[in-house]
């Protein structure tokens, strides 16, 4: 016999307590998720205002949302709420047979050849960077912020083909003004308001892409607006101008804080277990004094266990925002059409079902011999899943290889014994003391 489906009741909260909620749920979202788990359960239904939202727990919700069978789910009415203002039509916030279209050209800008021609064009700019932080046998450094300034510089190359300086610049001003925009606390375009800047600002990075695309095309350039300008499908399909425009934005945002925040946790870890530093040190010796290949960066297993832990403990996106197109089933529940669905990866990367002493740095539990991310397809997520993962995710490991190698062949990075890093979750992971490093020549 089957059992009757019920439909969650709204948790019954006063207003003051859903303001505190949505808050908590903002700022601290592996606490909130935690306590809302324990309090309510796996499944946990909310009103805010006219939207119903559901709070969904566990790696086989994860697995329900990100593979998506008979799109449940939208990705574009989720995002759109969220960040669609700023970043329209950009890949995640596109659905069905419109996002397979797009993210099939997209592809060619994600292939070996093209990854292959991005690190070699990064390394010696990587190297440049690095020099400039510590000139002397012993610096101290902000993280964050020179991580943020590097993988902007990186984008810039790599991304646009621009050389550095003052255009450069100006575009990467005008990019930090959308992102600033793109949830701002007060929803106001007024002149003097972040969201104001920041659709101003993308007006701005509109027309300098819509500029250059016709230059771009018939361009033999290598780097990803060009890629991108010239992508074709086995039918002659093609981006129009406007397409190429909303992509290349969005891409400059998803990869950039992302790539930071995982750069930053994960010095603030090698800081803190400096014998893993070691481990790693020795393993980048390993592979020679040459520039870093593809091949060479296939070797370092334990600097990828080390980025995959990185991630669990600090996924830059905490939670993925779905939204039900129909009503579905989970968990003995029906959960209605037109809610926002949230799942939580960083509430999964924390339970006790899946990993061992969750809460602590163990590198090795995602070594071939434990494993552990093995235990359910959907409890190691902070790249997504289905349809929707994220097409940048190996260009971020190649990145992410790249500059700790850099860093750990020329420094030993530190913290004080007793330091711990304050994090700011959401809406991607930062410390909020831009991370205060020390660097010293080895
Ligand atoms: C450590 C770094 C990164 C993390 C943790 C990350 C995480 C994510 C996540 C969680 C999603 C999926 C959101 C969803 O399901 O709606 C996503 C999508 C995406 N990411 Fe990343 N990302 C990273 C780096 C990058 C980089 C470097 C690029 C580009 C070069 C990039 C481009 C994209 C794009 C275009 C999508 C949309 C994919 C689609 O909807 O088909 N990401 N990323």
């Amino acid at each position: 016999m089957t059992e009757a489906l019920i439909t969650p009741q709204p948790i019954n909260i006063s207003f003051l307590e859903t303001l505190k909620f949505i808050k908590q749920s903002y700022n601290y979202p592996l606490e909130h998720s935690q306590h809302l788990r324990e309090r309510f359960g796996n499944v946990v239904m909310q009103r805010a205002g006219r939207v119903n939202i559901v709070h969904l727990f566990g790696a086989d919700a994860a697995q329900l949302c990100l593979m998506n069978p008979d799109q449940t789910f939208s990705n574009k009415k989720a995002w759109d709420m969220i960040i669609g203002r700023i970043f329209p039509n950009g890949l995640m916030l596109r659905d069905g047979v419109d996002h397979r279209y797009h993210r099939r050209l997209m592809q060619v800008g994600f292939k070996s050849k093209a990854m292959q021609g991005y690190l070699r064009q990064m390394t010696p700019q990587v190297e440049r960077t690095l020099a400039t932080w510590c000139d002397s046998q012993r610096t101290e450094l902000a993280a964050y912020p020179a991580f943020k300034q590097m993988t902007l510089d990186l984008a810039a190359t790599i991304f646009l083909g621009m050389d550095l300086g003052p255009g450069a610049n100006k575009l990467n001003k005008a990019f930090e003004a959308t992102v600033a925009a793109s949830m701002p606390r007060i929803p106001l375009a007024i002149p003097g308001t972040i969201l104001y800047r920041g659709i101003q600002a993308r007006k701005f990075m509109c027309r300098y892409f819509l500029d250059q695309v016709a230059n771009k095309r018939a361009s033999k350039d290598q780097d990803l607006f060009a890629l991108l300008c010239r992508a074709e499908d086995e039918d002659g399909n093609r981006y129009t101008d406007q397409e190429i425009v909303d992509h290349m934005i969005f891409l400059m945002m998803a990869a950039h804080d992302t790539t930071t925040s995982t750069l930053t946790s994960m010095v603030y870890l090698l800081a803190k277990h400096p014998h893993w530093q070691d481990r790693l040190r020795a393993e980048v010796h390993s592979l020679g004094t040459e520039p870093l290949t593809h091949e060479s960066l296939a070797k370092m297993s334990q600097t990828d266990w080390v980025i995959k832990e990185t991630l669990r403990l600090y996924p830059p996106l905490s939670t993925l925002p779905k939204f039900s197109n129909r009503s579905f089933e989970h968990n003995g529940y029906l959960i209605p059409s037109d809610t926002l669905v949230i799942t939580y990866p960083i509430h999964t990367h924390y339970m006790e079902e899946y990993w061992d002493n969750p809460t602590m740095f163990d590198p090795e539990r995602f070594s071939s011999g434990r494993s552990e991310h093995k235990r359910h397809n959907y409890s190691w997520v902070p790249f997504s899943g289905g349809a929707h993962m994220c097409i940048g995710l190996h260009f971020a490991d190649m990145q992410i290889k790249l500059v700790i190698a850099e860093l750990l062949r020329n420094f030993r990075i530190s913290v004080p014994a007793d330091y711990v890093m304050p994090v700011q979750q959401s809406p991607i992971s930062k410390p909020k003391d831009k991370l205060p490093i020390v660097l010293e020549r080895c």
